[in-house]
């Protein structure tokens, strides 16, 4: 049975391959992320595909800009059916206020749940050289925290973030906030591209209320398979 603590990262741009993943993955995922790349090739079709096979959608558009603006886009996301959404911390306080009243609002008008807001703090790809480049004064980890806190107070439901800075944000921001984490990597996979990782039990452990895995089960010869031994690791975790 599904364990709706795991989403699946869809990180294709045909709804060929989405069907191929989420037909063969069946009832044992309950949770898929959305991300840029599908959603500008394919659109809401896949969200309305998504949604006829029951599943919940994480859909990762990153929305950063004036307040207006994406406050509108929240509305139209809301509209289509995303249980999570993300938008840039950066945007800062006026946006994220913006965006949780349009949710809230959305969802009252729609007469449905309205989606989990996540803010992304500073992206995992800064580093110290790229993070002063854009004039980044505090340490990106205090950073992260500082903007943890801020999409808080705003009224936010959570972040996304690295696995390994989880701990620190559920101690700063305590046990109703919501922490995705992707960087996962099960015991039984590679690496791929990811340089700091964590298995789904520690980062459980760690504070996470929900896991992103794409290759290690997109891409085993055995994707289901995958799916069993994940969600054996995340059972050793309670909920
Ligand atoms: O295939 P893999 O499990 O590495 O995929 C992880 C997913 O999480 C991808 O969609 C990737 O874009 C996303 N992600 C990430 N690291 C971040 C933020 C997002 O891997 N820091």
């Amino acid at each position: 049975m599904a364990d709706d603590r795991l989403i699946v990262a869809l990180d294709v741009s045909t709804m060929d391959a989405v069907k191929e993943i989420v037909l063969s993955l069946g009832d044992s995922v309950s949770f898929y992320k959305v991300g840029m790349e599908l959603f500008y090739a394919e659109g809401a079709k896949t969200i309305r595909f998504l949604q006829e096979q029951n599943k919940q959608i994480f859909l990762d558009l990153k929305l950063h800009d004036i307040p207006n603006t994406v406050a509108h886009g929240v509305s139209s996301l809301t509209r289509l059916g995303a249980s999570l959404i993300t938008l840039h911390g950066q945007g800062g306080p006026v946006m994220m206020k913006a965006a949780v009243e349009a949710a809230r609002e959305s969802g009252e008008t729609l007469g449905v749940e309205r989606p989990k807001l996540l803010a992304i703090t500073a992206l995992t790809s800064f580093d110290d050289e790229s993070w002063t480049a854009i004039g980044g004064q505090l340490p990106i980890s205090d950073q992260v925290i500082r903007l943890a806190k801020l999409a808080k107070d705003c009224g936010m439901d959570g972040v996304v973030c690295s696995a390994l800075e989880a701990k620190m944000i559920r101690e700063a921001c305590g046990d109703d906030f919501f922490i995705v984490t992707p960087g996962i990597r099960p015991s039984f996979a590679t690496t791929d591209d990811q340089k700091r990782v964590a298995t789904p039990a520690s980062a459980l452990q760690d504070g996470a209320s929900r896991l992103v895995i794409g290759r290690p089960i997109t891409q085993a010869e055995n994707p289901r398979e995958a799916v069993r031994l994940i969600i054996e690791e995340m059972e050793n975790v309670s909920k």
